[in-house]
């Protein structure tokens, strides 16, 4: 099987930024795993698809096609079903749609495989919330990114506020405590690192120290 690097942690710690640059580096494919779920709530959305209908959700799931292209210095952008759409998963109404049905097993189960696929040579990155844990439980190596919720919310607000968004602090500072606390306590997949995860702070870190601690880890197993 071919390598994977899973790069777990919270919203904002840093994961599709410092994901991004490991897999240019390396040269091997990149998996954005919570666009997987962000896609799914944007179909879901856009076909009327209601949050507890599970039979509904599963039969999405499984006709939705996800590339992840690589960016140099932006997000990745996102193709779903032949159609970029990584600003419409942004959206507030995407993520919050996004947080109802990651919780669901049937839902997660349903896009397990088309996850494992994204596994090709010569290797792939693949970040998330249970990348180590459940989706490549065996991956060579596994990697949790963690950051102070203050220093998440401050780098989102920059994020967003550089794209010309009106943002607010402290309420992204609430909504990325809420989001840690459902991630954290779900029964399914709870956000958690691996026994065999090498855990970062990346609190008081540059982007190009995060990216040096990963690839010295990479390099010395
Ligand atoms: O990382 P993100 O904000 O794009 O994730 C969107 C949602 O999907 C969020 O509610 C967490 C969930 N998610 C998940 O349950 N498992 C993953 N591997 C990735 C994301």
């Amino acid at each position: 099987m071919p390598p994977v690097l899973a790069l777990d942690g919270p919203s904002g710690s840093g994961k599709g930024t410092i994901g991004q640059i490991c897999a240019l580096k390396f040269g091997w494919h990149y998996l954005d795993s919570g666009a997987i779920y962000r896609g799914l709530a944007w179909l879901a959305n856009s076909k009327s698809v209601a949050a507890d209908d599970v039979a509904g959700l599963v039969a999405l799931a499984e006709s939705m096609s996800l590339v992840c292209h690589v960016q140099t210095d932006d997000v990745a952008q996102i193709e779903i079903n032949g159609r970029i759409v990584t600003d419409d998963l942004r959206t507030e109404e995407t993520g919050e749609m996004a947080s109802k049905i990651a919780p669901l097993g049937s839902v997660r189960a349903a896009l397990l495989a088309m996850q494992r696929r994204c596994r090709r040579t010569p290797g792939l990155v693949a970040d998330g919330r249970d990348m180590g844990t459940v989706v490549f439980p065996d991956a060579e190596f596994k990697v949790f990114l963690t950051a102070s919720a203050e220093i998440r919310a401050q780098r989102r607000f920059d994020q967003l506020k550089s794209k010309g968004f009106d943002v607010n602090l402290a309420r992204l500072l609430e909504s990325i405590q809420a989001r840690d606390v459902r991630d954290s306590s779900r029964a399914e997949s709870p956000l958690k690192p691996a026994d065999d995860a090498y855990v970062l702070d990346t609190s008081a870190l540059s982007i190009d120290e995060v990216v040096a601690c990963i690839m010295d880890h990479v390099n010395q197993r």
